[in-house]
């Protein structure tokens, strides 16, 4: 069967629209989209703009930025692109068509339906290495090297949709805690859950750095494929060894792990807050991402079982490092 994924074009004229920064929050939020171009130039007008830098760096300066900003505004008739793929993305990319046909005044807006295949080729240039620290990188499938897939260091993932690459803030948050735990030396045995694993990067990062049993589990069955493909890239043929891949409604409730990755959006969060505090094995940890910094408060507040070990940050996007605490649950 054909795959599509769903882009919402919205004309951003010379003088912007007021409450794009708003609109842009509620696309993230409440219909699910899962990237947005804010400033859609030609490829080659970005690249006269980046000049050297282009794709060198993840890290484009602050200055490089602003040019690219001034560049934009300059132009007559700009688009922002709001991209969505997954479960139902057809359904949500429509509902925020008409949603941005309730809030924008005049603005041309619509929907415009992309093969799967077309993905790739598309994005590819846009996937360079990420360097969380020297002891966790991540590389786009195709820098693999032979002789680097043992590096211990190194994580291999096929962007394939996009089902979490370490761009977005909210993985790279979660890859941020789980190597600083790592060099707080604390001793993490037991079994990993990679919950809402996507692409399965962080669940490969575990195996990776410490060996351990993981069970990957996520309700869409696209990001699961795209997973198992991610496991063998990086494990070979000991890939699925003592590993697992698991759709949600299978999940064995009585499992214990002591480290469980749930980065996935605050209304997930709060529905499925029994199953993951339930799972957590006693002093395992819970590292919750997805959430924006106004949202902290209520999922502290549902995850009452757990207790607070730290905060990161990233723009708007907050991680939480959680931990059961022996004080609420004797
Ligand atoms: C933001 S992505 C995170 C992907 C990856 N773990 C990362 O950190 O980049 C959230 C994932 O959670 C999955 N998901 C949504 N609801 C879920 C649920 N109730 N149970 C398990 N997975 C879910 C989605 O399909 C998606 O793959």
């Amino acid at each position: 069967m054909e795959k599509y994924f769903y882009i919402v074009f919205l004309e951003n004229p010379k003088n912007g629209i007021d409450n794009l920064a708003e609109i842009m929050e509620v696309a993230s939020r409440d219909y699910g989209c899962h990237d947005i171009e804010e400033y859609v130039m030609e490829q080659r007008e970005v690249d006269s703009v980046l000049g050297e830098k282009a794709l060198v760096s993840d890290e484009i300066p602050e200055e490089v930025l602003d040019k690219i900003e001034k560049v934009w505004k300059q132009k007559e008739k700009a688009e922002t692109k709001f991209i969505f793929y997954g479960k139902n993305a057809e359904d949500r990319a429509e509902k925020f068509n008409e949603y941005i046909g309730q809030v924008v005044n005049g603005f041309n807006h619509h929907i415009e339906q992309k093969k799967w295949e077309d993905w790739n080729t598309k994005w590819r240039r846009y996937y360079s290495p990420i360097e969380i620290s020297p002891e966790l990188k991540v590389y786009p499938v195709w820098d693999m090297k032979e002789k680097e897939t043992e590096d211990q260091n190194i994580i291999y993932i096929n962007p394939g949709m996009g089902f979490g690459t370490g761009y977005h803030e909210t993985t790279w948050l979660c890859l941020k805690i789980f190597d600083d735990l790592l060099k707080g030396h604390d001793d993490i045995s037991g079994e990993c859950l990679d919950f809402g694993c996507g692409s399965g990067i962080l669940g490969i990062s575990v195996i990776r750095k410490l060996g351990i049993p993981v069970t990957f589990c996520d309700v869409d069955v696209d990001a699961m494929d795209n997973c198992l493909e991610n496991i063998t890239i990086n494990f070979k043929n000991k890939a699925m060894d003592q590993h697992s891949l698991i759709i949600r409604k299978r999940m064995n409730k009585a499992k214990k792990y002591k480290l469980i990755f749930a980065n996935i959006l605050q209304d997930v969060l709060l529905d499925e807050k029994v199953f993951l505090q339930d799972s957590l094995d006693s002093d395992g940890y819970l590292i919750i991402s997805g959430i924006l910094e106004d949202q902290c408060d209520t999922i502290l507040k549902n995850y009452n079982r757990l207790e607070l070990v730290k905060e990161e940050k990233r723009n708007e996007w907050r991680a939480l490092l959680l931990r059961l605490s022996p004080r609420k649950n004797k």
